[in-house]
């Protein structure tokens, strides 16, 4: 149901603001086809994306989301053309670069996912100032997934098990689901209650593979440089008349 007009918090959904889920990932797509339609370059797409990125962090923050993970660069995308790959980056620093100090004033904790150590260095260095500059902010948690891929991270978290068995730091019979997730980059974090993806394609691409085992997932036409903070609400609308069993009766 939209709602005629919620004064007191600005939703123009039916949402209820007890139930927000803690954790929302969202893959932002469509940034190409944006462009496309609007017979501009991809790169305009993406410097689109970056606005959206703004809106949808200051609106999630706003409705009480503790954990908010964007796929922001895959580790499939480095197949792209290398003046798209350069964009990227560029973008990707420039971002961290201007908006550190709003997202620190706003107390968001910025983190990152992904094989950040393969970024070039201008981003890492940014990323790293980023991260400790607001290592302790209290608010939303802005988790980038930055050169991720979900099979890559359970891979390395296969190695990491493997070496603190041969150490003798944990034991086979130590082993169970709590522990896998305790190796994985989102160890610190809850799993995702709600997967967002625009633009239409209805797939993963290798996103937080372990983690969605039990996500709603929300799938939208809408490219992302056009997502905006009513579509993020219609979003939350939709996850909170799901009926979410986790494999029981109810
Ligand atoms: C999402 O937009 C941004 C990244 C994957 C980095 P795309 O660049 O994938 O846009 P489309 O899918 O080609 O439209
Ligand atoms: C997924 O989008 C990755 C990100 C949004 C960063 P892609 O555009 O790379 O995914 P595919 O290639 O359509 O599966
Ligand atoms: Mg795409």
């Amino acid at each position: 149901m939209i709602l005629e007009a919620n004064m007191n918090n600005n939703l123009i959904y039916d949402i209820d603001l007890s139930k927000i889920p803690k954790h929302i990932a969202i893959i932002m797509d469509g940034n190409g086809r944006w462009a496309k339609s609007r017979f501009l370059p991809r790169a305009a797409g993406h410097k689109a994306g970056v606005e959206t990125i703004r809106e949808i962090v200051k609106e999630a923050s706003r409705l009480g989301i503790k954990h908010l993970t964007l796929y922001a660069f895959s580790t499939e995308n480095w197949k792209r053309p290398k003046p798209e790959v350069d964009t990227l980056m560029k973008l990707l620093s420039m971002y961290l670069q201007n908006e550190v100090n709003e997202l620190h004033k706003n107390n968001v904790k910025l983190t990152a996912i992904g094989i950040t150590k393969e970024l070039p260095s201008i981003c890492i260095e940014k990323l790293n100032y980023a991260e400790e500059l607001t290592k302790n902010n209290a608010g939303i948690n802005l988790n980038l997934a930055l050169n991720y891929g979900g099979r890559a991270d359970i891979k390395n978290a296969f190695i990491d098990i493997l070496k603190d068995y041969k150490s003798g730091k944990i034991d086979i019979n130590d082993i169970d689901e709590g522990i896998i997730k305790n190796y994985l980059s989102t160890k610190s974090i809850p799993d995702p209650e709600l997967v967002i993806r625009t633009s239409g394609e209805q797939r993963l691409s290798n996103f937080l593979l372990w983690e969605v085992a039990y996500s709603e997932f929300y799938y939208t036409d809408i490219h992302w440089p056009d997502f905006n903070k009513e579509e993020l609400q219609k979003a939350l609308f939709v996850y909170q008349n799901r009926d979410r069993r986790f494999g029981g009766l109810k």
